[in-house]
């Protein structure tokens, strides 16, 4: 789906999977441009300030189109919570801030940036998770980032549908990049268990570069394979 010559965003370019994926495309001798956006750039993109997804659609809705966006914008714990671990650890603060981070942001940038695609044709993919998946689910636990996971695939997976009628070219999809090695992953051993941020980027780009348009709506894994919803 990507042209010869392409055009790149990345939201949340400050993240360790975001900058790996500025890096790649960057260096991709057929990526013309590669424009990042994250809490500190210019424009920015805050959801703790969500009028920012607005003022950010503003200020890029007049340059050119793109062909290729990614969200890696999403988070586990903060410097005030953990994922839960039991029931008895809900709070609403938390649930409310992991829906924000990782369902409510995110549905509010497919609804504006994925008016900046090339009609020709393009992808919009968003980092989702594995633990997501409501089918995978056996271990528990982790209820707010699950949760907020699962509404994210809900909310990526409806918007294909009515993208597929109102831009017939663009292809939506959630993408599962593995375990890498990150801040979000470091307090669960993702250090030891992790792949490389730039080897990480390297694998979801061949993934993304290999989707049609019937794969619009999918949930993928960084390799390829469809993980159940
Ligand atoms: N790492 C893994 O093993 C793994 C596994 C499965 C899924 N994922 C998913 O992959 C994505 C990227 O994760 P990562 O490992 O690269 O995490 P990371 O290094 O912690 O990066 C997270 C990114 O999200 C941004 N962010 C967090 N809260 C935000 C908010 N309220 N408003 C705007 N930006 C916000 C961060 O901005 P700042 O730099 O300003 O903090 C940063 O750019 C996430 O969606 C995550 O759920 C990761």
């Amino acid at each position: 789906m990507l042209p010869r010559h392409f055009r790149a965003l990345v939201l949340g370019s400050s993240g360790t999977i975001g900058s790996a994926i500025m890096r790649f495309l960057e260096s991709h001798p057929h990526c013309e441009q590669v424009i990042g956006l994250n809490r500190r750039s210019v424009p920015a993109i805050n959801y703790d300030a969500i009028d920012s997804i607005d003022s950010a659609y503003e200020a890029l809705k007049t340059g050119p189109r793109f062909h290729l966006i990614m969200n890696t914008i999403g988070a586990l714990h903060s410097d005030h919570f953990m994922p839960e671990k039991k029931l008895a650890d809900l709070n609403a603060s938390q649930l409310n801030q992991q829906f924000m981070t990782n369902a409510i942001g995110p549905a509010l940038c497919i609804k504006l940036f994925s008016q900046l695609i090339d009609p020709a044709g393009g992808i919009y993919a968003n980092l989702s998770a594995k633990v997501g998946s409501i089918e995978d689910n056996r271990l528990g636990g982790w209820y707010s980032y699950r949760a907020s996971k699962a509404a994210l695939n809900m909310l990526i997976k409806t918007a294909s549908i009515e993208l597929r009628r109102t831009k017939p070219n663009l292809i939506v999809a959630a993408i599962h990049p593995g375990t890498v090695k990150s801040r979000l992953s470091r307090p669960f051993r993702g250090d030891e268990l992790g792949r490389e941020p730039d080897v990480a980027a390297q694998e979801i780009f061949h993934t993304l570069e290999k989707l049609e348009l019937k794969d619009s709506g999918c949930f993928k894994s960084y390799s390829g394979e469809t993980i159940p919803w």
